[in-house]
């Protein structure tokens, strides 16, 4: 029996839709694909995803504008994300067209499943890739397989927009030259231990600092982190360590030619996190998600904009951010990939 959403009231969770885009490797080659009402699979209890976590993900939404067409937002990129995780595990790429088409044949498949513009909610796309084959010594697979599954999704943290607290990790994300950059299930297996002690302690989420000197700001578990600063500019970290977040990159976009703002990307020391006036998380999941307050130890920091308000500049962001990816503010060339119904 097909599942019934609440569009309003959806969780950001995982739920079976009806149909998934299943590829194979095998003998050197990928094959063509096809779609699937299988939502289980069935590998080796010896894969290399099992034993050595030999698999990258991504995620990206396709949204109902308010003129009932449905959007997948810059999606080119996510591939070449894609690309760069899988080559960084050893895992062959799948061919970049065939990656678009087979996401446009997935949302397509499950339209009906894409969320009433109204509701705000969003079809989230999961592409994952991971070898299947047997294999004890540490060595790539023979085999592999890519999945685009969907599903219907809210808000990541919170109802909305609504300022979270974050705790500064005792742990650290990722090495200076590892694999921070890319979007592996490791990185988010090692960050599972540190998220349930954030959370047993009220916090939204975990804030992780460079591992070199732990005096720098890299990101948080899930998301990229940006500020505002008390003239106005738009300040995010760089670092070869943090994942490349197309929601951060759009922004930077959106600040600089939308809202005229003054963009720094640079390293961002902890010490001065405390002079900034907002504070936001961002990415596909977390869309905008202000930060009220930063706990490191004994160190409180409370941004102006408190934990009830949003700041008018995040909110801005957001405000025009949504509106590209539904359609109701002009969107910059090719970022936008239209699914016909
Ligand atoms: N950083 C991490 C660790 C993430 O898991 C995500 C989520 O994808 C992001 C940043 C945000 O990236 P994007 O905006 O491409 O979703
Ligand atoms: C995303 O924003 O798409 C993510 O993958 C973050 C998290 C759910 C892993």
């Amino acid at each position: 029996m097909e599942k019934k959403y609440d569009w309003s009231n959806l969780p950001f969770d995982y739920s079976v839709t009806p149909w998934r885009f299943i590829a194979k490797y095998k003998d050197g080659a990928w094959d063509d694909g096809t779609l699937s009402d299988d939502p289980v699979c069935h590998i080796s209890e010896c894969s290399t995803v099992i034993q050595y976590s030999q698999t990258c993900f991504d995620g990206f939404k396709a949204y109902r504008t308010k003129d009932d067409k449905v959007v997948i937002f810059r999606m080119d990129l996510n591939e070449e994300r894609f690309e760069n995780s899988s080559k960084r595990l050893g895992i062959p790429v799948f061919p970049k067209e065939k990656f678009m088409e087979a996401v446009i044949q997935v949302v397509k498949a499950n339209i009906d499943l894409v969320p009433p513009y109204e509701s705000g909610a969003t079809l989230y796309v999961r592409p994952v890739v991971y070898g299947t084959s047997a294999c004890l010594g540490v060595h790539p697979a023979e085999e592999y397989e890519l999945r685009i599954f969907v599903m219907p999704v809210g808000s990541y943290y919170s109802d909305g927009i609504k300022p979270i607290s974050l705790c500064v990790s005792d742990y650290d994300r990722a090495a200076p030259r590892g694999t921070g950059d890319i979007k592996s299930g490791l990185n988010y297996a090692m960050s599972l231990y540190a998220g349930l002690l954030a959370h047993e302690a009220g916090f939204a989420e975990n804030l992780y600092l460079d591992p070199a000197t732990r005096t720098k700001v890299e990101e948080a578990g899930g998301a990229n982190i940006l500020f505002i600063t008390k003239d106005g500019k738009f300040v995010t970290p760089k670092s070869t360590s943090i994942l490349p977040s197309v929601t951060r990159r759009s922004l930077v976009y959106v600040a600089q030619h939308y809202l005229n703002m003054e963009v720094e990307e640079r390293t961002v020391l902890f010490d001065e996190v405390e002079s900034f006036e907002e504070c936001s998380l961002c990415g596909t999941a977390a869309v905008l998600s202000p930060v009220g307050r930063i706990v490191a130890g004994d160190k409180e920091i409370l941004f102006p904009t408190g934990m009830q308000t949003v700041g008018p500049v995040v909110k801005k962001l957001y405000d025009t951010l949504i509106g590209i990816q539904r359609g109701t503010i002009p969107a910059p060339d090719g970022w936008l990939f239209e699914v016909e119904g």
